[in-house]
């Protein structure tokens, strides 16, 4: 099928090169005249497991390409994927100017039947907002539209995997004919009738759940999903905060809670909190959304409340064990909101970095893949090209992305770079014993 996607961010970029990976004819296309040149000269702007591979192998086979064009994108494919972002306005709503715009074009464009497909987060009823100014501003001699929503379920670090091998795909509709094209779009993953490119036997994972809803209640799906998960996340963390104060550790707490399968082991990994493009805004969002409708949703309020107090939490650690933090030196190994990306927004360690260095701190940072961002968005913090250069003279160490080689570090090395060994793990990732039988006193978050 042709299919053309708008955005070429995270979500648009993946959603693209997998479409094509399983034999669509793709267009990806962005306003960003310099991310297309980008993507056009073989390289990424960002960085995601496998998609490099799938992105060139791709492009060689013909099958996808990168234009700026929207117009021509859209007069060639019969089904139009929006994948623009939807940022967080001021007031925490999600700002729908992109994808206004991008409907506009679109309708514009349009010579023949589209099917224009929202993958952006937005908010419920978006969907017929989308379809209304179709309407509006299609010629009159244009063919006509159909709209649904198919909310994406992708982590970031794992995105091009779990594209692959969704646990369910999602479709809200409101018609036969728009449920069949998005069947038969998704038809190689739902039979697994595609070879997987990103594992050499897939027999493991289960097929996946192809459930079909109305627009308004897909769209829901996608909000209601993130805001649960971050709440188990906070949950989590307000339970870490009781244990400190009682002498538990927090570790066992998830587990033997995780062991019931009604609450599962996932997302109970106390810490440093959570970040991202998606948990922070899609919270805020949902819970602007609940009070534009007339529904006061403090129980979300508090997730975020609870998320944000971790920094403070951290710095109020780091406080107690250092005495003064004014010119100290503090290291940070991972700067990521989490491993296997290069992503930096609303990243926990950025939080926590920023409020250290209103306190007078000096940071000596490490990530192995997000340096490069990481320089633009705080030039003013000293880079190391391993983690044995930023512990050198450090008071203190944090471990605020669990990426997973900070585990094999020569960890008598790092103490002996270190002024003072001590450790805060904001993740509960490190070997506790080892480093403690290293000499290194250590303080984990919640136990
Ligand atoms: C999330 C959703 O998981 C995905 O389905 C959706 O499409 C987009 O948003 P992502 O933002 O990539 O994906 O990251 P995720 O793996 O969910 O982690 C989000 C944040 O929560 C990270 O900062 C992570 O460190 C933190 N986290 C996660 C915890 O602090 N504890 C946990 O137990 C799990």
């Amino acid at each position: 099928m042709n299919i053309c996607v708008v955005g070429t961010g995270y979500v648009g970029l993946v959603t693209g090169t997998c479409l094509a990976e399983i034999g669509h004819c793709v267009i990806c296309v962005d306003n960003d005249k310099q991310k297309i040149q980008t993507l056009n000269t073989g390289k990424m702007p960002i960085f995601e497991p496998d998609l490099e591979k799938l992105v060139h192998q791709n492009r060689k086979r013909g099958n996808l390409s990168f234009s700026e064009d929207l117009g021509q994108g859209a007069r060639k494919s019969e089904v139009i994927f929006i994948c623009v972002g939807t940022p967080p306005l001021e007031n925490g709503e999600a700002d729908l100017s992109p994808v206004e715009k991008v409907t506009r074009e679109i309708a514009v464009a349009a010579d023949s039947y589209k099917l224009v497909v929202e993958k952006s987060t937005v908010p419920v009823q978006t969907g017929e907002y989308i379809y209304r100014t179709l309407q509006i501003y299609c010629r009159e001699e244009n063919g006509r539209f159909d709209v649904a929503s198919n909310p994406e379920f992708l982590r970031e670090g794992s995105a091009v995997a779990d594209f692959f091998h969704p646990d369910r795909i999602v479709i809200g509709v409101n018609n036969r004919q728009t449920e069949a094209i998005l069947h038969q779009i998704y038809q190689p993953i739902l039979e697994r009738g595609f070879s997987c490119p990103v594992h050499s036997s897939c027999s493991s994972f289960p097929k996946p759940y192809f459930l079909v809803t109305d627009i308004k209640s897909a769209e829901l799906i996608k909000h209601a999903s993130n805001s649960f998960l971050a709440a188990k996340i906070s949950f989590i963390n307000a339970i870490a905060e009781i244990c400190e104060k009682v002498g538990a550790d927090v570790q066992k707490v998830a587990e033997g809670m995780g062991l019931d399968p009604r609450i599962g082991k996932e997302f109970l990994k106390a810490g440093l909190g959570f970040g991202g493009f998606c948990f922070p805004k899609d919270l805020q969002a949902f819970v602007r959304i609940a009070e534009k409708v007339g529904y006061d949703f403090t129980l979300m309020k508090e997730v975020e409340r609870i998320n944000k107090a971790r920094i403070d939490v951290a710095v109020e650690k780091l406080r107690k064990k250092l005495w003064v933090l004014r010119e100290k030196t503090i290291a940070f190994l991972g700067l990521a909101f989490k491993p296997q990306t290069d992503d930096l927004r609303f990243a926990p360690a950025i939080g926590l970095i920023r409020r250290l260095r209103q306190e007078g701190c000096n940071i000596r940072a490490f990530d192995p893949q997000a340096m490069e961002k990481a320089v633009i968005e705080i030039p003013e913090i000293f880079y190391g090209a391993n983690p044995y250069e930023v512990a050198a003279g450090a008071e203190a160490l944090v471990l605020a992305t669990e990426w997973p080689e900070f585990l094999d570090l020569d960890w008598l090395k790092m103490h002996r770079a270190m002024a003072r060994p001590f450790i805060l793990d904001g993740r509960n990732f490190l070997n506790r014993p080892l480093l403690m039988e290293v000499g290194f006193e250590y303080e984990g978050m919640g136990r």
